[in-house]
């Protein structure tokens, strides 16, 4: 399908009459809002809605904001409604504020999730509220991302991510807010904050008394409770890579991000911040004296650091109880709310030594890894951690599967397939390494925090990719191990019951021992094969960190 792209400045284009009918008439479209950019669907036509999910990629147990020309309108799909809502809508609409009412059936079940609550909201944006009047028709319209990227808040966000997949684009400039609507649910015995945005808990109290903040909005949701607004529980607005926020005043995060800065790191900073990290691959998405432009800039600056050679990204977060809510929620669900205290983990990086171990397939890392063991040592073994995600993550499947169709089989990964597609082609082998390396970072980072709670004084981590993934970046001291070539294959051909021919792939798709020489700290050489061997050679090494 080829897209439109239509740039529109001004609601008297006559180009909108062409755009409205698109809609009418089960089109899908992405429109600017002073928020993000919508994907718009008529919300009385189920059929248009439900290419909403296809598209998007988007669970259909997450239900879609109902866009309407103004509060005159409320009366056509909710019912009773609430005092304070037409409050609410007196004052801020149109505006970034979305209400979460009581359904009265006439807008369908594909758009609701099935839920008797409906949530609506008044644009403020003059196209596109000129659009929903000459459609005639309410518009559905999640952010026009696909799930789990950032928000889009120009154009060529939303094309970068659906062209070809939807009928049209609107190019109405950059989002004035930036973030998505505030959203508030009006149904409960209490108000209650599902959505942190544009218009604040404050200014809403201010006119309707106390509301409740729900946990999600802090990701502060136990295990086994209920989410409310069912789109808050997926992983959201990410970068490949994953997201720390640090905290601590400008000088201590900008002591810790530097010294945690290597080539595949990159920060998210405040604009007064930059000149701490003229030194590494550094963003700015606003000033912290003005947060409305942190808000404005945050996921366009977000998109900017989704790139292939950036493993790790620290980004710096406001405090307040304004649009500081809202933003601190958007990097909170970006990072899986991880959060870094420097001046704590000063001291605790001294009381746990990290050390790497890396090499090919077959050279024997693995068995010093059970030597280090033996020493007392944490152990993560990435191999067997890739696996089991590879067994039980849904997101990672989902992932591969997306970019290697032919691996994949009932919901599940093939890995030998996914191995004859990936160690004969590069550019294959780069794209799963993109895919694979945050994931497993993320949870060596959750086993490593974890061990040192536990008082371990010692971890190690195995990997082959170990310095390509960024991981060695967590490291003191980085040790390869090598072998010769045949030595290597007779062992995986005896360990893992695999062909000669599918081990030397294998081997040839890993880097040469000349890689591990150049950027390892030590070099242990396991060319006897002997265990014995081994052993004193890791001893002689081991003596040598501990100095
Ligand atoms: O600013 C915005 O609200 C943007 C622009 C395009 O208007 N739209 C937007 O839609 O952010 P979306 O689909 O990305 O987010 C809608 C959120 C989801 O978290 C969803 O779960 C929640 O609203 N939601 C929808 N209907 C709901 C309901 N009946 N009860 C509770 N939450 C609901
Ligand atoms: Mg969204």
């Amino acid at each position: 399908m080829k897209t439109l792209v239509y740039k529109i400045m001004n609601a008297a284009d006559p180009l909108l009459d062409e755009i409205s009918r698109i809609l009418r008439n089960g089109g899908v479209a992405a429109l600017p809002t002073e928020t993000v950019y919508g994907l718009a669907a008529n919300a009385l036509d189920p059929k248009a809605a439900s290419r909403i999910y296809q598209v998007k990629g988007r669970p259909s147990d997450n239900p879609l904001i109902v866009h309407i020309a103004g509060l005159c309108e409320l009366d056509l799909y909710c019912r009773d409604i609430p005092e304070s809502a037409r409050r609410l809508c007196e004052t801020f609409w149109p505006g970034p504020l979305t209400l979460v009412l009581k359904s009265n059936g006439r807008i369908p079940p594909e758009i609701t999730a099935g839920l008797d609550t409906l949530a609506v909201r008044c644009p403020d944006n003059a196209i596109t509220l000129e659009i929903i009047r000459r459609a005639g028709v309410p518009l559905a319209a999640p952010s026009a991302n696909i799930s789990g990227k950032p928000s889009p808040t120009r154009a060529m966000h939303v094309l970068a991510d659906l062209d070809g997949k939807i009928d049209a684009v609107i190019d109405g400039g950059e989002c004035r807010v930036g973030l998505e609507s505030t959203i508030i649910d009006l149904t409960g015995d209490k108000p209650r904050l599902l959505r942190p945005g544009g218009i604040t808990a404050g200014q809403i109290e201010s006119l309707i008394g106390p509301i409740e903040i729900d946990p999600a909005v802090t990701g502060t949701l136990d295990e086994g409770e209920t989410v409310h607004a069912p789109g808050m529980k997926y992983r959201h607005y990410s970068p490949t890579a994953p997201v720390y926020i640090v905290g601590g005043d400008a000088e201590t995060a900008a002591a810790f991000i530097n010294s945690h800065g290597g080539p595949g790191a990159a920060v998210l900073c405040f604009e007064e911040e930059a000149a701490y990290y003229q030194n590494m691959q550094a963003a700015s998405y606003g000033l912290a004296a003005e947060p409305e432009t942190l808000a404005h800039g945050l996921f366009d600056a977000l998109r900017s650091l989704d790139r292939p050679d950036i493993t790790v990204i620290y980004a710096r977060c406001p405090e307040g109880g304004g649009i500081e809510r809202a933003i601190a929620n958007r990097l909170g669900k970006a990072s899986g709310f991880h959060f870094i205290d420097p001046d704590s983990k000063q001291g605790e990086k001294a009381n746990m030594q990290i050390i790497g171990l890396t090499g090919g397939s077959g050279s024997g890392k693995t068995s010093v890894l059970k030597l280090l063991e033996a020493d007392g040592a944490y152990i993560i073994d990435c191999d067997a951690l890739y696996h089991e995600l590879l067994e039980n993550s849904q997101e990672l499947i989902a992932q591969i599967t997306k970019r290697f169709p032919d691996a994949a089989a009932d919901g599940a990964i093939d890995r030998k397939a996914l191995g004859g597609i990936v160690f004969s082609d590069k550019a294959a082998l780069n794209s799963l390494n993109s895919i694979t390396h945050s994931f497993v970072m993320r949870e060596v980072q959750g086993k490593l925090n974890a061990a040192e709670k536990a008082g371990y004084e010692l971890a190690a981590i195995d990997a082959i990719a170990l310095i390509e993934s960024g991981l060695g970046e967590l490291c003191e001291f980085v040790i390869g191990v090598v072998a010769p070539q045949e030595l290597r294959v007779s062992r995986l051909t005896l360990r893992e019951g695999i062909s000669e021919e599918y081990a030397r792939l294998r081997i040839s798709a890993q880097k040469p021992d000349r890689f591990f020489i150049e950027n390892c700290d030590f070099i242990i050489n396991n060319d006897t094969g002997d265990l014995n061997d081994l052993k004193r050679r890791w001893n002689e090494t081991f003596k040598q960190i501990k100095q």
